[in-house]
């Protein structure tokens, strides 16, 4: 017998599971996360990926692994900006690292996905010089010896052994034309390949949630333009500012989107990709078009999207003033400096529950998905803060919330204040919740 929850998250995950077959999709893996048991359950994550007839490329750190083989050898790490400074013996212990790392992830990915059909099928993975290198050089007259930085991506031969069905492993090593090997980052490696592949995702899995603000708190979305104002405000954890460039660097360049996800939370890889919820922080890829939180200049343009529908009994009336007291719950979803959608997040912490309202997208620009990205941020919102539920209430778009993921919900469900309120309206909207564990 299956359950409810079964057929119901099925059915949610199938139109992903259509749209990534035959995808790009670039796997960054930090070196924290390579050990066992993390490595062997993203492993079969990523051979469930491979079966579906996603193709990927998995670019492994080892800034652990290395550093643990240098402690053996009483080597001190050297870091300028952030950036590990590779001498001689350090290259040595890079390599091996790289060596040791390359078939931890290959015996991890021959295992088969246990009890299913997937069992005994072999995975094909391909290794090569798909990158080249080029020194670092002297910063700040710190010569940083074998670090380097990537110079080309072989995205010709990575793809024809993606198209034959492999699985191509990258590690953070690449020869330059002079013959000698460089050690490179795997954030660069990630970022360039992603570029290089046109991607359709590049993925870090990392060990944190995802991108965290000042205050340690996840950020759940970042459009190209809020991550360049992280970079240059520096509000953000400084260990993660490398990460963030090369996320922004690859959705500039036609990166389809970009997420930072931790791969301690198990299954987190699955859920970013086919849930709409997702995990982790998300990195939007269109220049021109954001969802960002509402200030007092957007009340105008928020105003004019409402107005008529709350004319037609669709939407609650909100005076001015209401939005002016309240417009940081709100969003906007602007695209070319143009405002063409709204939607408002109340949160009722203590109910560990999220109230979606004011849901609209101009008429102009209906049926393009704007309405589903909105749904996807507050989502992403409402998980961010641990919220368990989120719930909305609706007069005519019942059908709309539901075929969502939504289900009906009774007053009992809602948190008290709001049931009050719900109790003494006329409306008699109809209640969708989304549990969101
Ligand atoms: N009921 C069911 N399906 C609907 C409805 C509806 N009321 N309105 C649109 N759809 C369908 C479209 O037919 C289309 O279906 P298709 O993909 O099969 O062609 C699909 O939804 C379009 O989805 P998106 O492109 O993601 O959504 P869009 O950007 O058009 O935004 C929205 C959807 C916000 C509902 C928009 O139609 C709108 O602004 N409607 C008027 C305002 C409204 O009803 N807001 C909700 C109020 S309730 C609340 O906020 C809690």
């Amino acid at each position: 017998m299956t359950t409810p929850n079964f057929v119901k998250d099925f059915r949610e995950a199938a139109p992903y599971i259509d749209y990534l077959r035959g995808k790009t999709l670039v796997i960054g893996i930090a070196s924290s996360m390579l050990e066992n048991p993390v490595l062997h359950s993203l492993a079969s994550d990523i051979n469930l990926l491979a079966s579906l007839g996603v193709k990927i490329v998995l670019v492994h750190g080892s800034r652990r692994q290395i550093n643990a083989l240098s402690e053996t050898a009483g080597i001190v790490p050297q870091y300028h900006g952030g950036r590990r400074i590779t001498d001689e013996a350090t290259l040595i212990r890079a390599k091996q690292a790289c060596g040791m790392i390359r078939f931890d992830i290959e015996a991890a990915l021959a295992v088969g996905i246990a009890h299913s059909p997937q069992r005994g099928k072999r995975l094909r993975i391909a290794c090569g010089n798909f990158v080249s290198a080029r020194p670092f050089g002297i910063i700040d007259g710190i010569d940083m010896g074998y670090t380097g930085r990537v110079r080309k991506i072989d995205a010709d031969a990575i793809q024809q052994r993606l198209d034959a069905g492999a699985v191509a492993l990258i590690s953070p090593l690449g020869a330059s034309l002079s013959g000698k090997t460089f050690n490179l980052s795997m954030a660069d490696i990630a970022e360039a390949a992603a570029i290089a592949l046109k991607a359709e995702k590049l993925i870090f899995v990392v060990e944190p949630e995802g991108i965290m603000d000042e205050d340690g708190l996840l950020i759940p979305n970042l459009s190209a333009n809020e991550a360049r104002g992280l970079l240059e405000n520096g509000r953000i954890q400084p260990n993660q500012r490398r990460l963030v460039q090369s996320a922004l660097t690859a959705v500039e360049n036609q990166v389809q989107r970009v997420h930072v996800l931790s791969g301690l939370e198990d299954g987190s890889l699955m859920s970013e990709l086919f849930t709409r919820e997702g995990t982790g922080t998300s990195f939007s890829q269109a220049p021109f078009m954001s969802i960002r939180q509402a200030g007092s200049s957007d009340i105008a343009d928020i105003i004019s999207l409402i107005r008529p529908l709350e004319e037609a009994g669709i939407l609650l009336k909100r005076s001015r003033e209401y939005l002016e007291n309240h417009i940081r719950e709100f969003f906007v979803l602007e695209h070319d400096r143009q405002i063409y959608g709204c939607v408002a997040l109340k949160m009722f912490e203590e109910e560990q529950a999220a109230e979606l309202a004011c849901l609209v997208v101009s008429p102009n620009a209906q049926d393009g998905g704007y309405g589903e990205l909105l749904l996807e941020h507050v989502v992403r919102e409402t998980r961010a803060r641990r919220l368990h539920k989120l719930f909305a209430l609706s007069t005519h778009t019942g059908d709309w919330f539901i075929e969502r993921g939504f289900q009906t919900a009774s007053p009992e469900e809602l948190p008290n204040e709001r049931r009050q309120e719900y109790e003494e309206s006329k409306r008699r909207s109809k209640i969708f919740m989304m549990p969101l564990e």
